[in-house]
């Protein structure tokens, strides 16, 4: 395992040729959009943001944008038949499309990142109404994800140019969810480090941590990761593959049901976990179940930390520490049917990197649900 500390990510002098802000917004694709906005709103603690759909001239879909804090979602489902839009949830279920990266020019992001062999999603296109004029352009990722660079520098309208304002009577309190932490995809066989390589050449991103099957793997399954960080370390995308081993890999299971490359889990900050973990659980949101045995040994690999352990048990999260201080994360269960993407919820005491500690205890709590689906 190699690894480069956030700080020295940071002072990297070489000019980043994609400056990005931070995640603008993740667009989801999915069978109900006003359900599942509905679900997001009660369990999660998101506000009705804004909407576009047939009442706004939009003919053939309907979007709910909901927000908390900085972390901003777009719920979009078709309303007619032959569209894109279906194509993706017949073949993919729910699940993430779009990874929305806020820029200060996004026809120049545009331009250095497909001059570097970035396949075009969208050529730059100016976009206004009322509130003013925003520019947005993308390009392709891994299977059929693409990323958007979103520049909103002259705009000030609720989100974007087409969507109204949603005002709603129901606004269940925030959960404590701040902002996208990272996003990691899953791709197939062989695939990590072709998108590492995008990663680096396209959009100037570092590696900046390396997981081996040796680092994460059972007796019956292995996975490989590698965690990409852009300049100024607001963006991480870590990359998983399937390893080998007796059986089949969780990414294996991913992908299959998946039919294909995808984002796996997004992880949200948090400024007080287990107030967060503790609300999400009493709105019913599912989580990832940690042996006891995990917690016997948790001072001995981290030292001391902040937090009593025994809400951190009663709740399951987990401990780990990198050279600048510690962090506190769990998994939840998927968020649809298929076992596809779920949320990591993460806050981080220092802590800017991720160290493998953690990674096995939840590698094992993946694979029992897993099994218990008859996938292993
Ligand atoms: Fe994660």
């Amino acid at each position: 395992m190699q690894t480069l500390s956030a700080t020295e990510v940071l002072n990297d002098p070489h000019t980043d040729f994609l400056p990005l802000q931070g995640t603008d917004y993740v667009e989801f694709y999915v069978g109900n959009a006003k359900q599942a906005a509905h679900f997001y709103k009660t369990a999660f603690g998101f506000q009705s943001l804004a909407y576009a759909g047939p009442e706004t001239g939009v003919k053939d879909k309907v979007s709910y944008v909901i927000r908390q804090n900085k972390l901003t979602y777009v719920l979009t489902t078709p309303v007619r038949l032959n569209n894109y839009i279906a194509d993706h949830i017949y073949k993919h279920g729910d699940g993430v499309k779009v990874l929305a990266l806020k820029v200060d020019d996004a026809s120049l992001a545009w331009e250095e990142t497909t001059k570097r062999g970035g396949k075009s999603y969208l050529e730059p296109e100016k976009i206004h109404d009322e509130f003013g004029e925003a520019v947005i352009s993308g390009i392709h990722t891994y299977g059929e994800t693409v990323h958007l660079f979103i520049e909103r520098k002259n705009y000030s309208g609720p989100f974007l140019p087409g969507y109204k304002k949603w005002e709603s009577s129901y606004n269940p309190p925030s959960t404590g969810l701040l902002y996208v932490d990272h996003c990691v995809g899953n791709v197939g066989w062989n695939q990590m480090n072709v998108w590492v390589k995008f990663y680096e050449e396209v959009m100037g991103f570092r590696n900046i941590l390396t997981f081996d099957d040796k680092d994460i793997s059972t007796e019956y399954s292995a996975l490989m990761s590698k965690v990409m960080s852009n300049g100024n370390g607001f963006v991480k995308f870590p990359i998983n593959e399937p390893a080998e081993g007796k059986k089949k890999s969780q990414v294996e299971e991913y992908l299959e049901f998946y039919n294909g490359e995808g984002v796996q889990h997004i992880a949200l900050a948090t400024n007080n976990i287990i107030e967060t973990v503790g609300e999400l659980q009493r709105r019913g949101v599912e989580f990832l179940k940690i042996p006891s045995s995990y917690y016997e040994k948790v001072f001995d690999r981290v030292g001391h930390i902040d937090e009593d352990l025994k809400p951190l048990q009663k709740l399951g999260i987990l401990v780990d520490k990198d050279d600048e201080g510690y962090l506190l994360q769990i998994f939840s269960k998927p968020l649809q049917d298929r076992p596809t993407l779920f949320f990591e919820i993460i806050q981080r005491k220092g802590a800017k990197s991720f160290r493998k500690g953690n990674f096995q205890a939840l590698f094992e709590a993946l694979e029992r649900e897993q099994e218990a689906r008859g996938n292993l």
